[in-house]
This record gives structure tokens, sequence and C-alpha cells, in this order.
């Protein structure tokens, strides 16, 4: 058996959304153990926190760049091989970009950085390093979403006509309406979000979805966004047509202030033999439709299903899996990778995800502040 691959962390504390989500499905499949941390930048929570989850006190630090001064004075047999870099955005260029530098692999989360310009100089940094990095769109994790991707490159729906993936969420409206909260949350604050908030925060997981099942490309978009309130400088609502090829188009509807909604992500891909319908908040089935034929249903686990789909599912079928199983996935897929095993390129998003991420985010905001016009992504 393979030692454990020794995981830093960045972020991630008992006061985050996001932590336990990673520090669970690195657990999953016995791949990793957590060896160092910096979970929250005030060092009393911080320690505090690594008590709670049982992590030895002596690898947490009081900040980054701490951490990576004291790590890289261990043997190479001791230090932190991959960290996770799970902070509000603005800290995932510096934080990822260093880690790079000094020849940590990174698991880092969405959106990959605030700008294009910082994701096209962190890809720079990571070609040079020629580590391992890997992206948290959680939703490519899912067995179901991975059978779509198989089945659509083999042909099962025919050529791809129109897409329509949405994100809906209702969370900001409790903070949107309120003038005094509306300045307190990181998500609305350009500085620590970056330039978007509904698109950056969720439509660029719907944007991820579609390239990760279809194999296609964004060539470009048009964007209409609501900001609700004069004095609220970020989205929280957006419609954005898409065209992936001349015969190709679709539609990304992403909204924070979807009264009622809880993670409504859901993605419909129509072509000319067939059609998949998936729903995050039911991810264990997936709909196969036809003109012709009654609507088929796949479920996870069944031998019917690629080795893609099947090597993310850990039970037998009609044992439900979700959210935690998802992010395993990927963690898996990344450990494949650190330890040099061989991996399918859809067991985990890349830095090219990342790049493309921050195009689409940039141009939905080019676009908006423009009139609402046609803008090109980059290559
Ligand atoms: N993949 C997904 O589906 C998904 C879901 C939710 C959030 N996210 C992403 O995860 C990231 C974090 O989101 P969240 O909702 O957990 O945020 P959060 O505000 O709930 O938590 C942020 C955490 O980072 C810590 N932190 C802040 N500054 C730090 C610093 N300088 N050093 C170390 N720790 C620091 C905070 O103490 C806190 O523990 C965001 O980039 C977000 O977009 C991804």
């Amino acid at each position: 058996m393979p030692k454990k691959i020794r995981l830093g962390v960045l972020g991630g504390g008992g006061d985050s959304l996001i932590g336990v989500l990673h520090r669970v499905a690195s657990h999953i499949n016995d791949n990793y153990q957590i060896v160092g941390a910096v979970f929250n930048p005030d060092f009393k929570a911080n320690k505090a926190f690594a008590r709670e989850i049982d992590v030895p006190l002596d690898r947490i630090y009081e900040d980054f760049d701490t951490m990576i001064e004291e790590e890289m004075k261990l043997p190479e047999s001791e230090r932190i091989q991959v960290c996770s870099v799970l902070t509000p955005n603005f800290l995932h260029f510096p934080m990822a970009k260093k880690l790079l530098e000094n020849g940590f692999h990174v698991i880092c989360e969405k959106p990959m950085t605030t700008t294009y310009e910082e994701a096209k100089i962190l890809q720079k940094a990571h070609n040079k390093a020629g580590t391992v990095f890997a992206l948290t769109h959680t939703y490519t994790g899912y067995p179901m979403v991975r059978q779509m991707r198989e089945m659509i490159k083999a042909g099962a729906i025919g050529k791809i006509h129109k897409v329509d993936a949405r994100y809906y969420q209702g969370w900001i409206n409790e903070i949107i309406h309120d003038k005094k909260k509306r300045s307190t949350v990181w998500r609305l604050d350009p500085k620590k979000a970056g330039i978007s908030s509904c698109m950056g925060d969720i439509g660029v997981h719907a944007f991820n979805l579609i390239e990760y099942t279809t194999g296609l490309q964004v060539k470009s978009l048009l964007c209409d966004f609501n900001y609700l309130y004069k004095d609220n400088k970020m989205d929280v609502d957006g419609t954005v047509l898409i065209r992936m090829d001349d015969y190709v188009k679709g539609v990304i509807r992403g909204s924070q202030v979807a009264t009622g909604e809880e993670n409504g992500l859901a993605i419909a891909i129509y072509g000319s033999k067939g059609a998949f319908r998936w729903e995050q908040e039911n991810p264990n089935f997936l709909y196969k439709l036809s003109d012709t034929e009654p609507t088929q249903v796949y479920k996870p686990g069944h031998a019917y299903n690629s080795k893609l789909s099947l090597d993310g599912t850990k039970l037998p079928p009609g044992h439900p899996e979700g959210i935690f199983d998802s992010m395993a996935n990927i963690y898996l897929g990344a450990a494949k990778a650190i330890r040099g095993k061989k991996y399918n390129d859809g067991e985990f998003p890349t830095m090219n995800d990342g790049v493309r991420g921050m195009d689409f985010i940039e141009a939905t905001v080019a676009s908006h502040k423009d009139g609402n016009v046609w803008v090109k992504l980059k290559k």
C-alpha cells in the first residue's frame, strides 16, 4: 500500500462553507493525509480548529508565507506534496503561484483567479513547474456527468445543436436587499471576489459543465446582467447566450436571487439523435431523451456505464452517492496524477479549464458593460 499523499490546506476553516467538503473528499479514497495548514488568517482560530479536527499543531502556520518558508526547510520526504487552496477568490492566484514556483502540486478552488491576465501568468508558472494542478469544478466528479461526457463522445446523441445550462440559487436575497449587509460579504466585494459575483461564482460552473460534457468550446457570448441596486457593484443574476459554432448555440442562466432555489444546477444537451438532461440536486439520474423512443434513465454503478463513470462509484447500484463523492473523485484523479499513475483526462479539471473560466467571466462582464454585445472568447 503506497503511503498517503501529504496534503496542506489553505482556508477551509471551521467558519467556511467549502472546507468540510474538501476534508471529507480528500479522505474518502484513503489517499491523503492533512499534515499542515493555514485554515484561518487568525492564528488562534487556526490552531483551535486544527485541535478540533486533530491535525498536529507543529505544522499549523501563522500565515501562508510562513508555511512555504518552513515547509521548504523540511526534507522532501516529509514536506507537503499538494496544497488545497480554499480561500476567498483573490487569494487563489498569489497562493497557487507561489506553491507552483516552489514545486508543490496544487488543488485549487474556482474561479481560478480574479482576472484572465492572472490566469495566464499562473498557466506559465504551471508549465514551468510541471507539477499537477487540479481545479475543483466539483460537479464534473459525478458519475452521471462523466457518463454523459463519455456517451456524447461516443456519438449517442448525434451532432449537438443546442445546450442549456442553468445554475439558480436564492441565498443572496437575504443579503442583497439589505443595504448594510450587502457591503459585508466578500462575494459582493470586487476586491475579494473579482469582477463578477453570479457568473464568477456559479455561472462559471455551468460554463465548465457545458465544455466538459460536450467536448466543445464556447466561441462567443452575449450577456445581460442584473445588479438589482445602483450601489451594488456585482452581478447577482445573468443570462448568457452562447455560440459554440454557427449551428451549435445555447444559453447559460445564472442567478443568486432565484427565490427559493437551493443549488439548482442543471444541464440539457440536445443533439440530432437524442438528448441528455441532468440535475445536480438529483445527481444519480441521467435522462436520455428521444423523439422516437421512451425516455431512458441511466443510474450509477451499473455495468452498462463507462469506465470513467464506474471508476467514480464505490458502492453497488442503489446506494446513493453525492457531492462528497463527486469531490472525492476529483481528489482521486489528482492522486493518480500525483503518484504518476495513468488517469483519464476527464478525472479532474485542469489549468486549461481555469484559464477558459476566467476568459468566460471577463467576457460576460465586457458584454454587459458594452451594451449587451457579442464578445469573442480568446483562444
Ligand atoms: N467548488 C464548489 O462547488 C465551491 C462551492 C463553494 C465555494 N467554492 C469556492 O471556495 C472558495 C471559498 O469559499 P467559501 O464559501 O468556503 O468561503 P468562506 O468565506 O466560507 O471561507 C473562506 C475560508 O478561508 C479562510 N481564509 C480567509 N483568508 C485567509 C488567509 N489569508 N489564509 C488562510 N485562510 C484564509 C477563512 O477563515 C475561511 O475559513 C471560494 O473561492 C469559492 O468560490 C467552491
